[in-house]
């Protein structure tokens, strides 16, 4: 099944919106295949952010990103990635939806909360940047037959 690598930024965690984001997954019927907290490294954000390290906002962007400990998840279901952006809302939360979680808990492009993969591609290299082999787990929900027809 499809993953994706969802990751709640510094300012989700510091403002305790882990519980409602990992809660809107578990709802949707998305399966949670890992998770754990993570101070992130320079290089590890340079790697993840490898598209983005010239940009003018990047400097500010890893600081943010090394501010605080982010909640490093795996989500796994039917189309996993773009679902999962489309939870997350537009980059830009004035722009993104109420009902989304940037829609409804965020205000600044710079303050967006969370992370989501933005395709099957780049989520297969997230997963493998931001976890040890083995921490991935592969198991069997009991509610799948109730979630999938
Ligand atoms: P992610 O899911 O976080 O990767 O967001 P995205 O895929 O919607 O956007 P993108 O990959 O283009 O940018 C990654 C992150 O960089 C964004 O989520 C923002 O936190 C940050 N970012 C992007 N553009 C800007 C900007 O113009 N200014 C600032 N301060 N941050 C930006
Ligand atoms: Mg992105």
């Amino acid at each position: 099944a499809e993953r994706t690598y969802i990751m709640i930024k510094p300012d989700g965690v510091q403002r305790g919106i882990v519980g409602n984001i990992i809660s809107r997954f578990e709802t949707k019927g998305y399966k949670l295949s890992a998770m754990k907290t993570k101070e992130a490294s320079k290089e590890l954000l340079e790697t993840h952010y490898s598209d983005l390290v010239e940009k003018p906002f990047f400097p500010k962007m890893r600081d943010y990103m090394m501010s605080g400990p982010v909640v490093c998840m795996v989500w796994e279901g039917k189309e996993a990635v773009s679902t999962g952006r489309k939870m997350l809302g537009a980059t830009n939360p004035l722009e993104s939806n109420p009902g989304t979680i940037r829609g409804d808990y965020c205000i600044e492009v710079g303050r967006n909360i969370c992370h989501g993969s933005d395709s099957v591609e780049n989520a297969e290299k997230e997963i493998a940047l931001w976890f040890e082999e083995g921490e991935v787990m592969d198991w069997t929900c009991h509610s799948k037959d109730w979630i999938y027809e």
